[in-house]
């Protein structure tokens, strides 16, 4: 795959996605080895709350027959408590591990870790970053229910902090026939060196705060829970439940809008609309377990 540490939605082209896009169809269909990674140790790194990911991630791979070591609390149950660096704790978790999945909460803390590190660093989510796996398994899902390139889709909450927003975005811009409609607060849109990022790609986007607007004509709404640890409490105070989709928001949209989440949401999916047709976001999260599946098979070079 020409990959070695996954640290930014950046490192993708359209060729190493197809790659692992391809072989998530295949293991999707239960075509895979289950021994392919025996012997090989993955360390699940996580220095914030995650369900999804870091569950996915070691499922992924026990499925492939290899192991985990895991620390669910790493900001007060590793050596970070002590004030242990983070340089100091890849450099150890190297000597554990053949591979390390990390969430932390400041921006940049993957790129870091991947200076001190022999091993695979898979970013995990850093701070108000990035989020590239999320991306990957979001443009995955889309993929398989949207079969054209010049599709619109709505990106919903706080821009500016909310990491699967921006990994996904950069993932987008390799499709230039997209157009993209955001959706947020004024104070909260999207950090201007992405959109000059999309400008430079010829993307197509808009800005909006109206929400009702916004996602009217729409084939995807990516909706997004309003991250409270990275917002002033004023902010989440002022925009929490401003963006519901609920059932009387449903008759607003398009027949076929599909509807995303990456999981968890708080308010802003009333749970009323899970069972409509158009909300895809539990498949999505399936669709994570089939992608870490493929890019640990890719990164040992077992694919
Ligand atoms: C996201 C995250 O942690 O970035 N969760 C996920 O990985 N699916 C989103 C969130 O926390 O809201």
């Amino acid at each position: 795959m020409g990959l070695n540490h996954i640290i930014s939605a950046y490192q993708f082209n359209k060729e190493n996605l197809r790659k692992i896009f391809s072989e998530s169809d295949k293991i999707k269909r239960g075509n895979f080895d289950g021994k392919a990674l025996k012997g090989k140790i993955m360390a699940t790194l996580f220095y914030e709350p995650s369900t999804r990911t870091r569950l996915s991630f070691e499922s992924a791979m026990l499925r492939l027959g290899g192991n985990f070591i895991s620390t669910e609390n790493a900001a007060e149950f590793s050596s970070a408590i002590k004030g242990e660096t983070l340089k100091d704790t890849i450099r150890i978790v190297n000597l554990y591990s053949d591979l390390i999945v990390l969430r932390h909460p400041d921006n940049g803390a993957s790129e870091l870790a991947s200076k001190y590190s022999k091993v695979p660093i898979i970013n995990a989510g850093d701070g108000n970053g990035e989020h590239p796996t999320q991306a990957l398994l979001d443009l995955y899902t889309i993929e398989s229910r949207v079969d054209r390139e010049d599709f619109k889709i709505a990106i919903c909450g706080d821009l500016r902090d909310y990491r699967s927003s921006h990994s996904l975005s950069i993932l987008l811009s390799l499709y230039n026939k997209v157009n993209i409609v955001y959706i947020s607060p004024r104070s909260l849109q999207i950090p201007q060196t992405l959109l000059k990022y999309l400008k430079d790609k010829n993307v197509d986007f808009s800005q909006t705060e109206n929400f009702v607007e916004g996602i009217k004509e729409v084939d995807i709404i990516y909706q997004t829970r309003l991250p409270k640890e990275y917002m002033k409490s004023n902010e989440y105070e002022k925009n929490k439940g401003k963006f519901t989709i609920d059932k009387k928001i449903l008759l607003s949209i398009g027949k076929k809008t599909l509807i995303m989440h990456p999981l968890p949401r708080v308010d802003e999916i009333s749970q009323e609309i899970d069972s409509d047709f158009r909300a895809i976001y539990f498949e999505q999260a399936r669709n994570g377990l089939y992608i870490r599946m493929a890019l640990l098979l890719l990164l040992f070079d077992k694919a």
